[in-house]
């Protein structure tokens, strides 16, 4: 029997998943509940991300600006809303910011979950799911799958910081019998994702003909997951999966940045005018020093959730990632409000690090 829920915090709600998970939540038939997005709206979260929610669902969604961190924000929130389960996102998630300054990372992705940890425990919220990355397994090489059984070998103070909090989320189960799940999931795409990750930065960036940073010899791989096909994982394993279990998700779907990035160019020079010297986009791509602690693979054995709880993405790379480039060609004004403020210094700083 999938399990009922009156009210989901969702923390980290604005930011890329979470604003995906929230709208895909909201709009489904077995989910009457009321959601609490949860967000301190750092330099990723974005309002305008959930405008068309906030329109849609009126009284059943709610945003309360908080810190994760915060324990006293954190525990008044659960106790005014009746929160019975907990879908944690809120993090710092780029691995190139973690290189430059790692202590975000270290205060929200793990003292962060353990403040949320500990009100749920205090407050008995029925259930915690905790979402994660594969990025805690390490790097592969050219063969071979992380399966739920991988041991942990983070790389970057990005990775350890959340192989941390997975840590402490199992330990919170075994210990206190806080009911837990926790997933760790291959790299998303698709809409509302922040322009400072490899596949919208590169769309905006041919958008525009300023050049494709790519990093190293462009030859590292990535398995790409269409965002709601994240958010369906997340709900099947929120509804189904076994108390202190956990879930790898993934696409399935390997492909090299530079495949990536090539690919970009030429939906992009299909779709719109071509550059003014007539050339065609992958002739902006720069190959840029490479990521210090470069993971080289990432490639995720999914069986587990498709045997034990029946599920299976419905978008392919093909399908999906058109949908993500006709999403940033409809969605002009969104950009304009993420590439202000913050993003700039950000591409600037980060410009003159690998020049
Ligand atoms: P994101 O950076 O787009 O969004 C993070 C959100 O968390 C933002 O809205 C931000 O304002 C909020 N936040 C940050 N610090 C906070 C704090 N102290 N208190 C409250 N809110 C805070 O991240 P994302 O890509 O949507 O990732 C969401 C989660 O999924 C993260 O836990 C990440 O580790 C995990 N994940 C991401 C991917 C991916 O490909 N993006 C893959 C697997 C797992
Ligand atoms: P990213 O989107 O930052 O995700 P993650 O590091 O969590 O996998 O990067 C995806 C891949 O693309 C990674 O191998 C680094 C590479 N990359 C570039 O080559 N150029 C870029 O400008 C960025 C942001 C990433």
């Amino acid at each position: 029997m999938a399990r009922k829920f009156e009210c989901v915090m969702v923390t980290g709600g604005a930011g890329f998943i979470g604003s995906n998970f929230i709208r895909y939540l909201l709009g489904r038939e077995d989910f009457a509940g009321k959601v609490v997005n949860y967000d301190v709206l750092t330099y990723a979260g974005n309002p305008l991300s959930l405008a068309d929610v906030a329109e849609r669902f009126g009284e059943r969604y709610v945003f309360v600006k908080g810190d994760i961190c915060d324990a006293e924000t954190v525990r008044r929130t659960i106790q005014e809303h009746g929160v019975d389960c907990i879908v944690h996102f809120a993090a710092e998630s780029h691995v190139d910011r973690s290189i430059v300054a790692p202590d975000a990372f270290i205060r929200t992705n793990i003292l962060g979950t353990y403040v949320l940890l500990e009100a749920a425990k205090a407050l008995g919220v029925r259930h915690f799911h905790h979402v994660s990355t594969d990025e805690v397994f390490g790097s592969l090489g050219a063969e071979g799958f992380f399966t739920e059984e991988t041991p942990y070998a983070p790389n970057s103070p990005y990775s350890a910081s959340k192989a941390a909090s997975d840590h402490l989320v199992r330990a919170y189960n075994k210990t206190f019998g806080l009911q837990t799940t926790h997933s760790n999931c291959s790299n998303n795409y698709g809409p509302y994702h922040f322009p400072e990750k490899l596949i919208p930065l590169m769309i905006l960036n041919a958008l525009e003909g300023k050049p494709l940073p790519v990093y190293g010899n462009g030859m590292n791989i990535r398995d790409w997951l269409y965002v709601e096909d994240h958010c369906s994982a997340i709900w099947t394993i929120v509804q189904e999966a076994a108390y202190g279990s956990s879930y790898n998700v993934g696409g399935r779907n390997e492909l090299t940045n530079i495949a990536v990035v090539t690919k970009i160019c030429e939906l992009l020079d299909q779709k719109v005018a071509p550059l003014p010297d007539g050339q065609p986009r992958t002739s902006l791509i720069t190959y840029v020093k490479d990521r210090p602690g470069h993971d080289l693979r990432y490639a995720i054995d999914c069986s587990k959730l498709e045997r034990d709880l029946g599920w299976k993405p419905a978008q392919t790379w093909e399908t999906g990632f058109e949908a993500t480039v006709d999403w940033y060609l409809a969605h002009p004004e969104w950009v304009e409000q993420v590439r202000s403020g913050a993003y700039k210094e950000w591409i600037a700083t980060n410009y003159e690090a690998r020049a």
